[in-house]
């Protein structure tokens, strides 16, 4: 994958598979501490143990011995291939919780990619499910939360094109604004 955005899309699949209503995604960049962190975290089935270890385990991810696809897999060695680390965690009926860290000048560091769509096509696949939403930049960061907008919209479904579309700009808007106090750090 080219972006980071679509390793987050495919993650809170998985999660929107586990039956989540809750899903945080956290995209944190340091540039003074030289990393970019993304946590999602999820109140769906979770995973017991021994199918942790599958999940991420390199060893089974051959098509002969594997039997569930390579999306854990793939985002744990983007982080490591820059020099960072990945961290799974998981709770039978309580969550799951993914990290991955990259070192964010790292030549194979990607670009985060366009969260304001990925948002709106999360939302727009699962209205119902409680996303939030954390976009931080140094000091800086944003925030969005899908159960204050469905409260402040009432009867509104978060799906309607004109809400979908208000999304979109607002993350795309809000992640100009954050990133902009930080126009001296040469990013
Ligand atoms: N957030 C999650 N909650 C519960 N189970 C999960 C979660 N993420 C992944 N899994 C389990 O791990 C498997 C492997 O996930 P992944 O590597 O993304 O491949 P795929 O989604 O293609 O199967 C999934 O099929 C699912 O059974
Ligand atoms: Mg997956």
């Amino acid at each position: 994958m080219k972006e980071l955005s679509l390793h987050i899309l495919d993650i809170v699949q998985n999660s929107l598979r586990a039956g989540a209503s809750l899903v945080q995604i956290m995209v944190t960049i340091d540039t003074r501490q030289d990393f970019l962190r993304l946590k999602i975290e999820d109140n769906g089935c979770g995973m017991t143990e021994d199918f942790l270890q599958q999940v991420t385990d390199p060893f089974t991810t051959t098509r002969t011995t594997r039997k569930v696809g390579l999306g854990i897999p793939l985002l744990k060695e983007a982080a490591e291939r820059t020099g960072g680390h990945f961290i799974i965690q998981s709770q039978v009926g309580v969550g799951t919780m993914v990290e991955a860290n990259f070192v964010y000048r790292h030549i194979d560091c990607m670009p985060l990619g366009d969260m304001a769509s990925t948002m709106m096509i999360l939302i727009q696949g699962s209205p119902e499910v409680d996303f939030i939403y954390e976009y931080s930049f140094n000091e800086r960061s944003f925030l969005l939360k899908t159960a204050e907008l469905r409260e402040i919209l009432q009867h509104v479904p978060l799906d309607e094109p004109q809400v979908l579309k208000w999304i979109h700009d607002f993350v795309q808007e809000n992640e100009g604004l954050v990133r902009e106090g930080n126009v001296n750090e040469n990013n």
